[in-house]
């Protein structure tokens, strides 16, 4: 069964007490929090005294997915306001293996994401080192956007390379995922399925993350 994330860009932040409380209750393992900076992204979403006010209402894993130029600057930062798991681009960071090293020197899980335009590829020499590897189905951004087909190819590349390197390495799908793609996604090796609309704009969200997990 895959881990099911949801992403609270797409809560309602003027009750967001309520909707953590909602995901508390519900099957979803992790809570999935996107920082962006305005730079790496063109949108600015929200850092830490947000993630720490999750933190403080949940005992459910964060997964901390960081949309920012020079991620290696906030690993301290970000393992103080609760993040259990922290993933960097692969586009943002120059020296991609000491930055791992350094998120788990901090205790955490590591993460590595790729834009849909990187190939897999590129993880060869890094993937026995890393812990998550998250695959953007959409740009990132901005929640809401459609799911970008050529994924499903790039998910199978990433089953492969794993297997090929006796990696212990989880996939994460992350963008436009929903009930309709899930099954699929899952057949192919996604171990973590992201949703952020498609669980908060649903009329019982609690039923999609019960979907999503079933899937
Ligand atoms: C996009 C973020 C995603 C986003 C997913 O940049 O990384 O996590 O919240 O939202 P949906 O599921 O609505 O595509
Ligand atoms: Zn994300």
């Amino acid at each position: 069964m895959p881990i099911v994330a949801p992403s609270i860009l797409a809560a309602d932040f003027g009750n967001l007490a309520r909707d953590v409380e909602m995901i508390n209750k519900s099957e979803a393992e992790w809570f999935h929090l996107d920082v962006m900076d305005g730079v790496f992204v063109p949108n600015i979403s929200y850092g830490m005294p947000v993630i720490k006010a999750i933190d403080d209402l949940t005992d459910k894993i964060l997964d901390v997915h960081l949309m920012i130029v020079q991620p290696e600057r906030y690993i301290k930062d970000f393992k103080e306001v609760g993040a259990d798991v922290l993933t960097v681009h692969y586009e943002a960071c120059t020296h991609l293996h000491r930055t791992i090293q350094a998120i788990k020197d901090e205790g955490m899980k590591a993460g590595v994401a790729l834009n849909p335009h990187t190939p897999v590829h590129v993880l060869e020499d890094v993937i026995r080192d890393i812990d998550l590897l998250l695959i953007m189905s959409v740009n990132p951004g901005f929640g809401g956007q459609k799911f970008i087909q050529h994924t499903y190819e790039k998910l199978t590349q990433a089953s492969l390379l794993i297997e090929q390197k006796n990696a212990d390495t989880l996939i994460e799908i992350d963008g436009g995922v929903s009930p309709g793609n899930a099954a699929q996604l899952v057949q192919l090796g996604a171990d973590v399925l992201v949703a952020g609309n498609a669980v908060f704009a649903a009329q019982n969200p609690l039923e999609v993350i019960s979907g999503l997990k079933n899937s």
